[in-house]
């Protein structure tokens, strides 16, 4: 059945939403996005997608179209319209067009709003994904969410082409992050490592919301770089994004974590973030 898609300001049927040939989303990728995830019809994590898609226009000096409280009613308005119980909301905003290819800005450009919804099970238990791991060949603001998904989406298919599920980047012998997800361990005296803010990678809205419900459990987290040999001896492995939750890693290159099953601390935040996320969605 046909989704009921937003673009500029209007509801309609995903067959008639089209784009110019000009866009600078489709030209030049200049363009951001944010996917938020919908359980029992509700948005989880909200406020924080909000302000990351605030910071992210403000980067590339994109102007922010509607207020908050627009926003949030145009999520909710799509929720309604395609009756979506379990899921995600994408949002992308692009810089428009102004009927021609320029490496300069449009001045006058609207920028493009679109918005669409997929239904998914977000809730049911999680087996593990074994991931590979590739060089990190992405740009040097990753924590800007741009639409330049070319390098992740290749890192996938390189794991895809191994019969494999993900893949973790690689950076100066140190992982960033998964293709579309960031990346964590458990070390052997139970320590949660993730890599630390900063450009290397995308300040994760799910990554903030688990370290968080981490942290008030007395769980000891440690926010540093950590190399795949290192992650090849932890105790687990795990990954968040808004489309995953938290989902158990059970191989690195070949080498199984946790005897190649999903371990308890990814097991145990996953409920809590699924529980917590649920008591607070809007
Ligand atoms: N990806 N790192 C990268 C590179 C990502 O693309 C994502 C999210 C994350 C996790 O961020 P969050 O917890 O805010 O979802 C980390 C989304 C889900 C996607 O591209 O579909």
């Amino acid at each position: 059945m046909s989704r009921t898609v937003y673009l500029n300001g209007v509801y309609m049927p995903e067959e008639e939403a089209t784009v110019s040939v000009f866009d600078r989303g489709f030209l030049f990728a200049d363009a951001v996005y944010e996917v938020t995830a919908v359980l029992d019809g509700k948005l989880v994590d909200y406020a924080g997608h909000a302000a990351r898609l605030t910071r992210s226009l403000g980067e590339l000096k994109l102007a922010k179209p509607f207020t908050d409280e627009e926003l949030l009613a145009i999520h909710r308005e799509l929720i309604t319209r395609n009756n979506l119980e379990q899921g995600g909301i994408y949002l992308q905003i692009s810089r428009g067009s102004e009927g021609d290819r320029d490496f300069v800005f449009p001045k006058h450009a609207a920028p493009t709003v679109f918005l669409f919804t997929q239904a998914k099970t977000l809730t049911d238990p999680k087996k593990g994904m074994r991931v590979i791991s590739v060089p990190d060949i992405r740009w040097g603001r990753r924590d800007i969410k741009t639409v330049q998904l070319l390098a992740p989406s290749m890192a996938k298919m390189a794991a895809k082409a191994e019969g494999k599920d993900d893949a973790w980047l690689v950076e100066d012998g140190y992982v960033t992050e998964g293709s579309s997800n960031n990346a964590y361990i458990v070390t052997k005296d139970d320590k949660i490592v993730t890599r630390n803010l900063s450009n290397s990678i995308l300040h994760g809205i799910t990554r903030a919301a688990v370290l968080k419900l981490a942290a008030e459990r007395n769980m000891e987290i440690e926010e540093r770089a950590f190399t795949i040999e290192e992650a090849q001896q932890a105790k687990e492995a795990f990954i968040t994004s808004a489309t995953v939750f938290v989902c158990p890693v059970v191989e690195i290159d070949g080498v199984a974590i946790a005897g190649g099953e999903p371990g308890p601390v990814a097991t145990r935040l996953n409920d809590l973030y699924i529980e917590e996320g649920r008591k607070a969605a809007i």
